[in-house]
C-alpha cells in the first residue's frame, strides 16, 4: 500500500505543500496517541477557560491546539494560522506560502464519552506582504488542500489537494498513513440523513418541510423510507457521508436569535465542503454554495447542507419555494 508521502509525490503540488501536509499528518499521529491514552494520560475533562466561541475548553482542545501550533511553527511553510481555540490569527513568521485554519479537536463534547472526535484543517495561499486577519478572508474555492483526521476505531485521514479525495488509514505499527481508498466517490442518491432533531421546532420552513417529508417515508411525497444517524461530531458524520453517502445538515435555527448557525465556515464548513465536492457531492447553505461565501470574519458561522448530490439538490428545491402563504408550523 502507498504511504502518504508516496501518494503526495504523484500529485502535481508544490514540495512545500507536500511538506506541510506531512507535518499535519505526523502531528495527528501524536494527537491520536494522546486521544487513545485518554484518562491514562490525564487529558480528559475541562479547563476553566472559555474559547472565543464561548465554549468551555476541554483539556484536549488546549493540548491539541498547542501541538498543532508548535508543529506548524517548526514547519516553516506556514505564515499564520487561525484556530477555533485562538481568538485571533497567530502569525508564525515572515516566510512560508500558506495560511492554515484548523479545528484541533472537532466534536470535543464526545471526548469524555470515548466517542468519535477529529481534527479538521484547511490550507489557503498566503498573500504577499504582511499577514493579518484580512489575509484569511478568502472563499473556500481558494483552498489548496483540506482534510480531516478521524480518531475512531482506526485513525483515518481524508485529504484533498484538488485531485479527488484520498483516504488513508494509520498503521499503528509503523506510524505511517497508508492509502486505503485512492478515489472516494459519494453515491449520488441516499436514504440516510443526519440532523440534530432536537432543534426541529427552531428550524425555518424549508428545513421543517424537507425533514417532515423524509420522516413520512413511503407514504409521503418522497415515497421511500429514510434512516437517521447523528454522531454529534462533524468529522464522524462527514466521514459516514464520504464512506456510504447521505445528507448531513446543521441548518439555520432560531433557538438563540444571536446565533442562528452552529458550524464554523473557515475550519469546518469550507474544508468539509471541498472534500465533499471533490468526492462528487454537493454543499450549500440552502441558498449559496458554501465554497463561494466571501468570509467576513475568521470565526464566522454558517448553515450547512452537504452530501449526496441528488439529495442535496432535492433539499435545495425546498429552499427555493415560497413559504409565505404556509400556516404557522
Ligand atoms: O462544531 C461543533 C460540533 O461538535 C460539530 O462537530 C457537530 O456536528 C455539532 O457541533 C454537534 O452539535 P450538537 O451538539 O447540536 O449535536
Amino acid at each position: 500500500m502507498q504511504t502518504l508521502a508516496q501518494t503526495l509525490a504523484t500529485q502535481a503540488i508544490p514540495a512545500s505543500l507536500a511538506q506541510l501536509l506531512q507535518t499535519l499528518a505526523s502531528t495527528s499521529v501524536a494527537i491520536s496517541n494522546a486521544v487513545r491514552r485518554g484518562a491514562l494520560a490525564g487529558v480528559l475533562g475541562s479547563t476553566d477557560h472559555e474559547n472565543v466561541q464561548g465554549e468551555t475548553q476541554k483539556k484536549l482542545d488546549v493540548i491539541t491546539n498547542e501541538m498543532l501550533k508548535d508543529a506548524l511553527r517548526a514547519d516553516g511553510t506556514v505564515r499564520a494560522l487561525a484556530s477555533e481555540e485562538e481568538d485571533f490569527p497567530v502569525v508564525l513568521g515572515d516566510h512560508g506560502d500558506y495560511l492554515v485554519c484548523f479545528d484541533p479537536l472537532d466534536g470535543s463534547s464526545n471526548i469524555d464519552i470515548n466517542s468519535l472526535v477529529g481534527t479538521i484543517f484547511s490550507v489557503l495561499p498566503a498573500p504577499q506582504g504582511e499577514v493579518n486577519e484580512q489575509s484569511f478572508l478568502q472563499s473556500g474555492r481558494h483552498q489548496v488542500a483540506a482534510g480531516y483526521v478521524l480518531y475512531g476505531p482506526a485513525t483515518m485521514l481524508a485529504l484533498t489537494t484538488g485531485h479527488g479525495v484520498q483516504l488513508f488509514t494509520l498503521d499503528p505499527q509503523s506510524g505511517e498513513y497508508l492509502l486505503t481508498n485512492p478515489a472516494v466517490s459519494i453515491p449520488k442518491d441516499t436514504a440516510e440523513f443526519a440532523i440534530n432533531m432536537s432543534n426541529q421546532q427552531f428550524w425555518e420552513a424549508p428545513m421543517q418541510t424537507y425533514i417532515g417529508d423524509l420522516l413520512l417515508g413511503k407514504i409521503g411525497p418522497r415515497e421511500k423510507s429514510f434512516n437517521m444517524r447523528w454522531i454529534a461530531a462533524m468529522v464522524g458524520d462527514v466521514h459516514r457521508v464520504l464512506s456510504r453517502g447521505g445528507i448531513f445538515t446543521y441548518p439555520t435555527d432560531h433557538k438563540n436569535p444571536q446565533k442562528p448557525y452552529k458550524l464554523r465556515l473557515m475550519y469546518e464548513a469550507n474544508p468539509m465542503s471541498l472534500l465533499v465536492e471533490q468526492a462528487g457531492g454537493k454543499s450549500s447553505t440552502g441558498y449559496q454554495d458554501i465554497l463561494d461565501i466571501q468570509p467576513q470574519a475568521i470565526h464566522q458561522r454558517v448553515a450547512v447542507i452537504l452530501g449526496s448530490a441528488n439529495e442535496v439538490a432535492t433539499c435545495l428545491e425546498y429552499h427555493s419555494l415560497d413559504y409565505s402563504e404556509e400556516p404557522e408550523l
